[in-house]
């Protein structure tokens, strides 16, 4: 009865699509094959009573579905992540991690810390030669860059305190999309296809759903058998089956074939963690985000008190001035994280230090506005491929749901786990493998992120809420390593400062400064003029392709909910 429900609804979304635009290609039957369609058209939409927003649109209609069926915002946001785990391999998982920020229907915050964990056996140099030198690519990928996953537990536990409808209806859907099969977008061929050598490198003498003898093309369908009975076991036995079960098993000789450390003991130990949630004021919002070991909810109060003095709006959207006053505290702020930051079970970050109003005064002090700072004039100033994915969720009681979840580099370490058929993540390259190394995203580190037996590594990952008179007014998210953190502050500025609608917020250029190296990363479509300025007052731009994917729902003054699915990849909408 369940799966028939489920079958109707992408039926009719797939007779909707139908309405939208003309297939281009057609199968009568598989009703899964709506992503032949343009989802141009599902991007954005204001709707009455509730949305989501995600990477996917088969993945926004799994959590649309699931809202009607009578599911919370909880329900709906696991649904999603089983969905992406299934139509978004390159960053949707259950072989990573994440964090959930929740804000109930009395305005209550809660969050959910599911970052991966290094392995029992993880040792600070464990990715440098005898002589001490970094080996390239030993974090990165194959089995040796995995930490121990935290998704399926993640998800279990915030059922079990937030949940409504059964664990195993949340799953459903991304069981049938696995089993049946999906049709797959130009980008997603792309991404196959650019990394098929390194996937049969990694994943030696096993069959992977992802390979195939001819290159993927826009409208071939992606069946993945493995990762449907991986799930359907999940269903039926719960987070154990993941840390106990068969699939623990598997990952553990899966481990094994590669330079793999992760054991069966270190499975069965990962916890998810309940954590109290950054909150703070600003301005007529009150913003609820991810604390340690996320650098992302820190780092936006930080920036956003230095921001507070300044009169951002006066000097308009995308002006060289506003650039100017933002780039200057993202140095100042990105300067701090490389050196203060990293998992608070194992390290004391000085964070009363880091907000104290004198002190991020004084850290604006040698600003000269007009002028571009320099950074190897900022130190930390107490005496710190971007395939991660964040999915917005409203229901109609206003419980409002932030996940951003990631395998970190696209497709994780490309190991996928034989006969369990999903991708390990890449999450111990978060982890400074050396002092003043960067990592993949340029991000500089120290002791505080070194690499310890069971710590989490440091994230950027930033899934925000901010209530207005304790309600939902803005969630909000995104993907891109070190930009998420920037990319967030700008989405919330556009919002808040500059009245932008959530269509505009997501999707004008953005750009970024993480303090090192001293460049503002813009995108290819930042208006040239602006970058002109930019360049008089002495700043380095470089251009930057795309940054970030941000899926952002806000409520409007008139009480409808306004969902935006960034126009920089396949994201889509849904709602009522
Ligand atoms: N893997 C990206 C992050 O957690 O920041």
């Amino acid at each position: 009865m369940k799966r028939l429900n489920l079958a109707v609804i992408l039926l009719v979304l797939t007779s909707f699509m139908a309405c939208q635009q003309a297939p281009k290609t057609t199968s009568d039957s598989n009703p899964l094959d709506t992503l032949a369609f343009d989802y141009s058209s599902m991007r954005t939409l204001t709707v009455d009573s509730a949305a989501v927003v995600s990477a996917h649109p088969l993945a926004s209609e799994v959590g649309k579905y699931i809202l009607k069926k009578g599911g919370n915002a909880i329900d709906a946001s696991i649904a999603v992540q089983y969905a992406l785990a299934v139509v978004y391999p390159g960053a949707g998982n259950i072989g990573g991690g994440g964090f959930m920020v929740l804000t109930d229907s009395t305005g209550q915050s809660h969050t959910i810390d599911f970052r991966e964990t290094a392995p029992s056996s993880a040792d600070r140099d464990m990715y440098l030669d005898q002589e001490g030198n970094v080996i390239e690519n030993a974090s990165w990928m194959g089995h040796l860059a995995v930490g121990v996953p935290g998704t399926v537990a993640g998800t279990y536990l915030a059922h079990e305190k937030y949940g409504k409808l059964p664990m195993a209806d949340l799953i459903a859907p991304a069981i049938q999309l696995a089993k049946k099969g999906f049709v797959i977008t130009e980008s997603e061929a792309k991404g196959l296809n650019h990394n098929h050598d390194s996937f049969v490198k990694q994943n030696k003498g096993s069959t992977i759903a992802f390979v195939k003898d001819q290159p993927w093309k826009k409208g071939d369908t992606l069946i993945q058998p493995e990762l449907a009975n991986t799930l359907e076991r999940i269903a039926k036995n719960g987070a154990e089956e993941f840390y106990q079960g068969q699939t623990a098993e598997l990952i553990v000789k899966e481990m094994q074939k590669g330079k793999g450390i992760i054991t069966m003991e270190d499975l069965k130990n990962y916890k998810p963690v309940e954590r109290k949630a950054r909150e703070f004021d600003y301005k007529t919002g009150h913003v609820v985000t991810m604390d340690l070991p996320s650098s992302g909810g820190l780092m936006i109060q930080m920036m956003l008190k230095m921001l507070e003095p300044y009169d951002l709006k006066a000097m308009g959207f995308h002006s060289p001035e506003a650039i100017n006053h933002v780039v200057e505290v993202e140095r100042r702020a990105y300067a701090d994280r490389t050196d203060y930051m990293g998992d608070p079970d194992f390290v004391d970050v000085p964070t009363q230090k880091l907000l104290d109003d004198d002190y991020l005064k004084s850290r604006m002090k040698d600003f000269v506005p007009g002028k571009a700072g320099e950074s190897s004039k900022i130190k930390p100033g107490l005496k710190e491929s971007e395939e991660t994915t964040h999915l917005s969720v409203l229901d109609k009681d206003g419980n409002a749901v932030a996940v951003t979840t990631t395998l970190n580099g696209g497709y994780g370490s490309h190991v996928v786990v034989e006969g369990a058929g999903f991708f390990l993540n890449n999450e111990m390259d978060d982890f400074s493998v050396k002092p003043g190394f960067p990592n993949a995203y340029g991000l500089l580190g120290t002791e505080a992120n070194k690499i310890e037996p069971n710590k989490r590594m440091l994230s950027s990952m930033t899934p925000t809420i901010v209530l207005k008179d304790k309600k939902p007014y803005i969630v909000v998210g995104t993907p891109g390593g070190s930009t998420i953190i920037t990319s967030v502050l700008q989405s919330i500025l556009n919002v808040m400062e500059f009245g932008l609608t959530a269509q505009e917020a997501v999707n004008k250029p953005k750009f970024h400064h993480q303090w090192q190296p001293d460049t503002i990363m813009v995108e290819d479509d930042f208006p040239k003029e602006v970058v002109e300025k930019l360049e008089e007052m002495g700043y380095k731009i470089e251009y930057r392709g795309k940054i970030g994917r941000t899926e952002m729902i806000l409520v409007q003054e008139d009480g409808k909910l306004n969902a935006a699915a960034d126009r920089r990849g396949d994201d889509g909408a849904a709602g009522y």
